[in-house]
């Protein structure tokens, strides 16, 4: 049999930001404003701070402004909770994104809740949450919103197809099965507890790896109509490149599944690239839903 065929999530990601900047041409025509994202980094995580230069860079190159708030290690959670009100109050911020993970001593729930619920782009607010849960329109996590998108790109419609999704955090596991049950999949919320995986997994069209453990899902744990999109992100040792080196892999063992799937995402080049593509999409969205404004087709 053939091999899988490859989802390429960074050009998809590419059409999208192009569709991005589109929209936020026509809203400044019609408004004469831009839409705003703010995103605040604490401490100086290496890996942190490359996602918050890609996202300004993104954001800028998409026709937005950006703000950006660099804050030291050491900043109490009264401080970080005071910008944010400030941000909630500023009426050119339409998205706030605070980086995580944030530095032990601050509550990272306490921080998402004290965001208004109407500029969390990220989605992680109950009130998001909620509405996802219950059909309202919501803020969507952009990590499932970006799967879901590359879904919809594959197959059209996806209803009544069996999805099966490998994990069951709140920012990945449990959005991915609400946004996958809203298009009429029949969805399987799987876990480090459920029994036999991988035949779970092999009667899935639609298998949806978000557990954070390399190469976790074999070449036969998929049928040859399985599509994966694979949202792992690990760091393993990559001897062969040398002493001390290390390489990117996902949650599939990728060599093995495209060799049985239907269609495979790449780690990396397939989920990551979307995940800031679809943030921009969210603050356009979080601006038109605010302000009242018409929102363009994205
Ligand atoms: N750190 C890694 N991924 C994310 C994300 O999607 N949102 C936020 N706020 N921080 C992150």
């Amino acid at each position: 049999m053939a091999d899988a065929e490859i989802i390429d999530g960074k050009a998809f990601a590419e059409k999208l930001r192009f569709r991005i900047a589109t929209a936020t041409e026509i809203i400044k025509e019609q408004y004469n404003k831009s839409p705003g994202l703010a995103v605040v980094l604490v401490g100086e995580d290496p890996a942190s701070e490359v996602y918050v230069r890609n996202k300004k860079k993104q954001t800028i190159e998409c026709g937005m402004t950006s703000f950006e708030h660099k804050l030291t290690n050491e900043v109490s959670q009264t401080e970080l909770l005071d910008l944010i009100q400030k941000l909630n109050a500023d009426d050119r911020v339409d998205g706030i994104l605070v980086q995580l993970p944030l530095p032990e001593h601050i509550d990272p729930q306490a921080v998402l809740d004290a965001i208004n619920p109407e500029k969390d782009v990220d989605g992680f607010h109950v009130v998001n949450a909620g509405k996802l849960a219950t059909g309202g329109d919501a803020l969507v996590p952009c990590t499932p919103l970006g799967c879901l998108l590359m879904l919809k790109d594959y197959f059209g419609d996806l209803s009544g197809k069996n999805a099966v999704v490998v994990g069951r955090s709140n920012i990945v596991g449990k959005p991915m099965a609400a946004l996958l049950t809203r298009e009429s999949c029949t969805v399987t919320i799987a876990h480090s507890r459920t029994k036999d995986l991988p035949s779970v997994c092999k009667s899935a069209d639609i298998l949806i790896a978000a557990v954070g453990k390399a190469e976790m899902v074999r070449g036969d744990w998929v049928n040859n109509e399985t599509v994966v999109i694979d949202v792992g992100i690990n760091r393993i040792p990559a001897p062969e490149r040398g002493e001390g080196k290390m390489r990117l892999v996902g949650d599939v063992n990728f060599e093995e599944v495209k060799q049985n799937a239907k269609a495979i995402t790449p780690v990396p080049g397939g989920v990551g690239p979307m995940t800031i593509a679809v943030l921009l999409r969210n603050t356009i969205q979080a601006a038109c839903q605010r302000r009242g404004w018409d929102l363009p087709n994205l």
